[in-house]
């Protein structure tokens, strides 16, 4: 028998080269993210929280403050940044053959949507899939022109969030709740899990403020978790209107994001 037959060698060999393709994968991954200068997670313990309403409002005061903001809709099951944007346009490629990411109002924007035949199909992606289409996704994008990256990402403490934050190093990120006691025990909960993989959490955002919901969470769970408050968003028709983007529209909610946005960039320095 050709000792270069033997099993146990062809297994290591076969080993070695699925490292070599994982580190070649990471080397690809890390040259295409380069230009980014920071890379944010807006994540929530619960869906329906707000966190697409948030990334999509806060990339628009980024904007405005001059920086140059970007948007990874990450969301494998429900990636709807591009409605709530409005963005009809899909990625052109470049003569690298590498993504454009579409631009609307100053901010960039990559989405697991483009890739879907029919909005009201859904996406199932599981594990190994979900790491390998965000690697695709990753790296086979042009990110120049982009400082900051807002991630839009799946809720909750399961698989898909749990693998989307393993695959994107992340250099901390913006937590979103609501007002309300439940709510606060899935935004703990879900701050404890950032904690426990070692990440670093800007701040805690509270979403839907007001008469209806009431006001408080975010700032006791940044009082009991010891992290910072970034501001609260009042709740608003105008941010409910699936056909108008309320930074834009209404002054209040204008003044919020930009106060948020401010809150941000503080912490990032
Ligand atoms: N402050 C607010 N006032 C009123 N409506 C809001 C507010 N924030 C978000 N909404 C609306 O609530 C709904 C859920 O918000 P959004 O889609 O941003 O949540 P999400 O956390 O991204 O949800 P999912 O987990 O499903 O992705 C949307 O219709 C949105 O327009
Ligand atoms: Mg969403």
């Amino acid at each position: 028998m050709n000792p270069s037959n033997k099993p146990g060698i062809n297994q290591s060999r076969s080993k070695i080269q699925q490292l070599k393709n994982q580190f070649e994968q990471r080397k690809q991954l890390a040259k295409s993210l380069e230009p980014i200068k920071t890379k944010i997670g807006v994540y929530s313990g619960k869906g329906g929280v707000g966190k697409t309403s948030v990334t999509v409002n806060l990339a628009l005061a980024l904007s405005k403050m001059g920086y140059n903001p970007g948007i990874f809709d990450v969301d494998i099951d429900c990636p709807n940044i591009t409605k709530a944007l409005s963005i009809t346009s899909k990625p052109s490629v470049d003569d690298l053959n590498r993504m454009i990411p579409p631009e609307l109002h100053g901010v960039k924007v990559m989405s697991m949507g483009f890739f879907q035949k029919n909005e009201d199909e859904a996406i199932i992606f599981r594990g190994p899939m979900i790491h390998n289409a965000i690697n695709q996704l990753l790296s086979g994008t042009n990110w120049e022109g982009i400082d900051i990256l807002l991630v839009d990402l799946p809720p909750g403490t399961s698989d898909a969030p749990l693998t989307v934050m393993q695959t994107l190093d992340l250099d901390g990120f913006v937590v979103v709740t609501t007002p309300q006691e439940l709510a606060k025990l899935d935004a703990i909960r879900s701050i404890n899990m950032i904690k426990k993989l070692n990440h670093n959490i800007y701040g805690v955002v509270e979403n839907f403020s007001g008469e209806y919901f009431g006001t408080g969470a975010g700032k006791e769970i940044s009082k009991e978790l010891e992290i910072d408050y970034l501001g609260n968003i009042e709740m608003r028709k105008s941010y409910s209107d699936p056909n108008k983007i309320a930074y834009h529209e209404d002054m209040e909610a204008n003044n919020e994001y930009n106060k948020l946005a401010s809150n941000l960039i503080q912490k990032l320095s």
